[in-house]
């Protein structure tokens, strides 16, 4: 797979002195969604900007599509859509103009049909000829979604796309991601909404005042970090967890008539069944099996109040 973006030893120290990245190191693959958490002013805005060549890096280097941000600047910056995290576009400026506008910024054609479709899939297309300024903070995020899709970038860059916007527009932010990543488009995903990472990102990379403490394959992070519980509903409350069933370590919850049962990789498989076995000869009855597993929120709050 072709990596679209190489990030190497990036480091930035503002003028003020704040330290914001430190010796971030990370591949992006192409056509993947890599979602980039963290907590407030952990860096991830100061990431992307740098990429886009917003602000400069300290030092380190990194590559676009093997194109040098700072030697390559130009050829680099084509490749990139952004959606930024401030509003910073002109208020005066009609929809379709600032929309269209964008595409000859970058060099490029006019091109109606694909304004009009980026338009349509945003719902914008009814306020095409409205001044930016009188359209609402949600309506402002679709303007500047659209801004960053008009010259066809390859990599998209959004910078918490959804804060602020309303559920049909998630939805639609989470359907046109798709669609972009099945064109071969490979996006980076700012959020705090740790379920809206769990729901799009291929991989998570988790940035903490501004050191990069963990990357990996969503699925991978979920099953390493995450826990998995068996909840056993009994059919009556139980007065004590018999000695018998003393290795399983089983909680006894909600008045006591709710087993709790953690799996850990090394438990998995034969204690299960070893476990139902043992409640039946205990004649303890359940009238239903639930299986809980930790989200990737509970697994990005571990991680980050961890030190
Ligand atoms: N222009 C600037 N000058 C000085 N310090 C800055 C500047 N921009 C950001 N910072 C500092 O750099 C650090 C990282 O900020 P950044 O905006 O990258 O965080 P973030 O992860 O995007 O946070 P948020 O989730 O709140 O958007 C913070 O300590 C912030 O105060
Ligand atoms: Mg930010």
């Amino acid at each position: 797979m072709n990596k679209s973006i190489v990030i190497s030893d990036v480091d930035k120290i503002y003028q003020n002195g704040t330290k914001a990245l430190d010796a971030i190191n990370i591949d992006i693959m192409e056509g993947e969604i890599f979602a980039l958490l963290g907590p407030n002013g952990a860096g991830k805005t100061t990431l992307i900007k740098i990429i886009c060549g917003l602000t400069n890096m300290t030092s380190g280097k990194i590559l676009i599509n093997n194109l040098d941000i700072i030697d390559d600047y130009r050829a680099a910056r084509k490749q990139i859509g952004l959606v930024p995290q401030e509003l910073d576009t002109d208020m005066f400026e009609t929809v379709w103009d600032t929309v269209t506008f964008t595409r000859g910024l970058f060099g490029l054609r006019e091109n109606k049909p694909l304004i009009k479709n980026i338009l349509n899939n945003l719902s914008l297309w009814e306020k095409r000829n409205e001044e930016i300024k009188n359209l609402s903070g949600g309506m402002k995020r679709r303007v500047l979604i659209a801004k960053a899709l008009a010259h066809e970038p390859k990599i998209l860059f959004l910078d918490e796309p959804t804060a602020g916007v309303d559920v049909e527009l998630r939805q639609d932010m989470w359907n046109l991601v798709r669609s972009y990543q099945n064109n071969n488009v490979t996006i980076i995903l700012t959020t705090h909404f740790i379920d809206e990472a769990e729901e799009l990102a291929d991989r998570v990379g988790v940035i903490d005042n501004g050191s990069l403490i963990v990357v990996k394959e969503k699925n991978e992070l979920m099953s390493s970090l995450g826990k998995k519980q068996i909840l056993f509903f009994l059919e009556e409350p139980l007065q004590f967890i018999p000695d018998s069933l003393s290795d399983f370590r089983l909680n006894l919850k909600k008045s006591n008539t709710t087993l709790e049962y953690t799996v850990t990789e090394k438990n998995e498989g034969v204690s299960v069944s070893r476990l139902i076995k043992t409640l039946d000869s205990n004649n303890i009855r359940f009238r239903k099996i639930e299986t809980v597993q930790s989200s990737l929120e509970d697994i990005f709050v571990k991680l980050v109040t961890k030190k």
